[in-house]
């Protein structure tokens, strides 16, 4: 059989090498959002890099990749709270000393100058120092999750809600935000899917790029409201086995290049210029020690031109995972494998000069980790103006300004995904009589999500005051929380009873607390909490009926009452806006539009579970209770309850055959297919139209289905339309067992469906090359 290797992309190896910039840029090779400003920015301070260069002491260049916690502006978190490093006076005196390059987790126009001016007035070199922070979706202005967002399938959307999330954080004298994380998840059990665009891969590479552009902005990374993207955490950190937060991954090349690395290398194509190392090990090869990842692939096959820096501790920690002697150790193992910036942990500081000094790190690697990081200070202009971003003016007007909270409202009810809707129970009517019942429904405290520092809590708008905003009477909501989120309340149920008596609908928010998903968040069972599935059986028992509203961090296995619940109702963490974004859907104003970025299993133990696992050789009818000797569980079969791409509307959307072109398809040529779609139902209907296909033949096995496209299309009710897309060769390839991208001939099944689970299959034929 005759394959075809597919070419990398240009390389982009140039950036920081002797080259004149504005050669560059005519290569059509500049890194980032080539605008010519940026690209005078750092031609402009070449000269003045390396002459900083020539005069730093190498305990200048190892404070250069020192990174802290910021302790002058600092909010500590769960998950890194701040340690005895922390000390102000301690870090001034390192500023002054020339002994910290950046700081992170700190925000605020005005503290933010006078932090920089330690390092511009008072340090030997005055090189400006470069402020990060954790902006994973809204600075103050919280958006929903990005796994909620990512159910918009909108990447216009991510990249809107991304460049809010910069106007404020680059106004708050920020330069650099930890985001996206671009890890694809399969295992729910693990709690950092909701800080990513889950489990499949396509999805993965789009929210990645639309999220750095966001971030970076069209304009270069020197404009007043751009902010460097870090993608994070490379790689593989979301394959934990067992979904046990920070454990071993342990997978095929295949599966590392085919699945967790495309959207590291999707944020380095659209020009991120940062990379955060993982805490995990891949194949015995802890990721921040990993020469492979961070710089054979990582530079040698992509091109990569920015910094790359560890996540927090992650180079210490070659230690306890059993690949470092001791903190010098790793220090070098990290360092020498593309490590350039270390975070938190000191390492570099203390034990780089002397590692240069036995020649165990070589000079030239010192000054490359530098040069990396002062142009990237440079692209972003800080040589030009350090105190960018420092005016509390502008921080005052564009920090959770009229506009993004209006965005984060659209964003929230785009997010919303709708289950199921048995009879029509929704949209509500806005002058029924409403019980609004479970641990969330009045709630503020859970709907920003788990990783918000900076946002304002009198903006978090509850499920309670967002539906009586929405009712014609807001009286006529009646409120009980019922059940606590993981404890039972006491007389809770009683009281939701009573709230339901003069109800003619419930509506049950239920789910995860955002502390139950989030780093270090692993869960063993991926289920609503026994006390509140006590609370929705004591609702069921009153016969009225039921819409549950999920609050969730993961994808969950529904079980009992809730997933007999006449509808159900998908609404994750979605930012200050919770309140209002969830009502507009539940009465109507907007149509559910959303699908599920994760599939929702059966069942805990299917856990890892993604909608394009493998056919086996013995695959199952999906349609049979029981089938022994298949590939499935004795008690589900191995499909999901609520696949990957599933979301109903209020319209009710039927497909027409996949029409098709010809069912061939010439080696350099593409496929034109198209399906009809009518709005058969009484209201407007969003459909996302998703195009899937499976090679049928090749020299390795490849999923069953896999995402290759989507379009998203509005249907009046009565409405057809037409969808077309054009497929080509370069879209059916896959990493082939020499661990190259490769393309080959033969049949193919393809979809075009409304989820992973649904459509009929029709075929067509790769030509291979004459
Ligand atoms: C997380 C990173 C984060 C870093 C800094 C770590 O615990 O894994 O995602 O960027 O802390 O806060």
């Amino acid at each position: 059989m005759k394959t075809r290797p597919v070419k990398p992309s240009a390389s982009r190896r140039n950036f920081l090498s002797g080259l004149g910039l504005l050669a560059l840029m005519g290569a059509g090779v500049f890194p980032m959002p080539a605008t010519a400003e940026t690209a005078r920015a750092v031609q402009r301070h070449r000269q003045r890099i390396e002459d900083l260069i020539a005069a730093m002491t190498v305990e200048e260049k190892a404070g250069q990749l020192n990174l802290l916690a910021d302790p002058f502006r600092w909010m500590p978190t769960a998950v890194n709270p701040l340690d005895g490093t922390g000390d102000p006076a301690r870090v001034t005196a390192l500023i002054r000393e020339g002994k910290v390059g950046s700081l992170f987790n700190g925000i605020g126009a005005e503290t933010g100058r006078r932090i920089q001016q330690v390092a511009m007035e008072e340090s030997r070199l005055k090189i400006p120092l470069l402020f990060a922070a954790d902006v994973i979706h809204g600075l103050s202005t919280i958006f929903p999750v990005p796994l909620a967002e990512a159910a918009a399938f909108d990447t216009h959307l991510a990249y809107r809600t991304a460049r809010a999330a910069a106007v404020e954080t680059a106004a708050s004298a920020v330069h650099q935000t930890y985001a996206p994380m671009v890890d694809v998840a399969r295992d729910q059990r693990w709690g950092r899917n909701v800080e990513g665009a889950g489990e499949d891969v396509l999805l993965n590479n789009l929210l990645a790029a639309a999220r750095v552009r966001g971030f970076q902005g069209e304009k270069g990374l020197d404009d007043r409201d751009a902010v460097l993207a870090t993608a994070k955490h490379m790689a593989a950190y979301s394959g934990a086995i067992g979904g046990v937060e920070y454990n071993t991954t342990d997978m095929s090349e295949q599966t590392l290049r085919g699945v967790y690395l495309p959207p590291f290398k999707a944020a380095v194509d659209a020009g991120a210029l940062s990379i955060m190392s993982a805490f995990n090990d891949v194949n015995g090869v802890p990721a921040s020690g990993s020469r492979k990842l961070l710089t054979d692939i990582l530079r040698g096959e992509w091109g990569f031109e920015g910094f790359v820096v560890s996540d927090y501790t992650s180079e210490q920690e070659l230690v306890a995972h059993g690949f470092a002697e001791d903190g010098r150790d790793a220090a070098r193992l990290a360092f020498n494998a593309g490590v350039d910036v270390s975070m938190v942990s000191g390492l570099y500081l203390e034990h780089l000069p002397s590692l240069v000094a036995s020649g165990e790190v070589s000079m030239a690697r010192l000054d490359e980790a530098v040069r990396r990081l002062l142009t990237t200070k440079a692209a972003l202009g800080l040589f030009d103006d350090p105190y960018r971003g420092t005016d509390p003016v502008r921080e005052k007007a564009v920090v959770g300004s009229r506009e993004h909270i209006a965005l984060s409202r659209e964003a929230g009810r785009k997010s919303v995904v709708l289950l199921k809707n048995d009879n029509q129970l929704l949209p509500l009517n806005k002058s029924q009589k409403i019980a609004l019942v479970g641990p969330f429904a009045d709630d503020v405290d859970n709907v920003w999500g788990p990783w918000t520092i900076w946002g304002a809590p009198e903006r978090r708008v509850s499920l309670e005051a967002g539906f009586r905003a929405a009712m014609t009477d807001p009286q006529a909501l009646t409120v009980a929380r019922g059940s606590g989120v993981e404890t039972p309340l006491d007389g809770g149920i009683e009281e939701a009873v009573r709230a339901a008596a003069n109800a003619d609908v419930i509506v049950l928010a239920i789910g995860e607390s955002q502390k139950m998903s989030g780093e270090a968040q692993s869960r063993t069972e991926i289920v609503v909490p026994a006390p509140q599935q006590a609370l929705v059986d004591a609702m069921a028992a009153t016969g009225k009926p039921m819409v549950i509203l999920l609050r969730n961090g993961r994808a969950l296995a529904l079980e009992g009452n809730v997933k007999n619940a006449q509808a159900i109702v998908v609404t994750w963490f979605l930012g200050e806006q919770m309140g209002n974004a969830v009502a507009d859907v539940v009465f109507g104003d907007h149509g559910p539009s959303a699908r599920l970025p994760v599939s929702f299993p059966h069942k805990s133990g299917q856990q890892p579970y993604s909608y394009d696992h493998k056919n086996t050789g013995r695959p199952a009818n999906p349609d049979l209770p029981i089938e022994e000797y298949k590939a499935r569980y004795r008690e589900t079969t191995n499909t999901a309850l609520y696949p990957f791409g599933y979301g109903l509307t209020y319209g009710e959307v039927a497909y027409g055959p996949v029409e098709m072109e010809s069912n061939q398809m010439a080696w350099a040529g593409t496929l034109d297919v198209a399906v009809t779609v009518t709005n058969q139902g009484a209201h407007v209907a969003e459909e996302l139209v998703q195009l899937y296909i499976h090679d049928r033949v090749a020299s390795l096995t490849q999923p069953g289905r896999l995402l290759k496209d989507f379009k998203r299309v509005t249907l009046r009710p009565g409405q057809s339309e037409t969808v077309r897309f054009t497929l080509n060769a370069r879209q059916l390839g896959f990493i082939g067992e020499d661990n190259t991208y490769r393309i080959e001939p033969g049949l193919f099944d393809l979809w075009l469906a409304p989820h992973a689970q649904g459509g009929s299959a029709a075929q067509f034929r790769l030509v291979g090359p004459a």
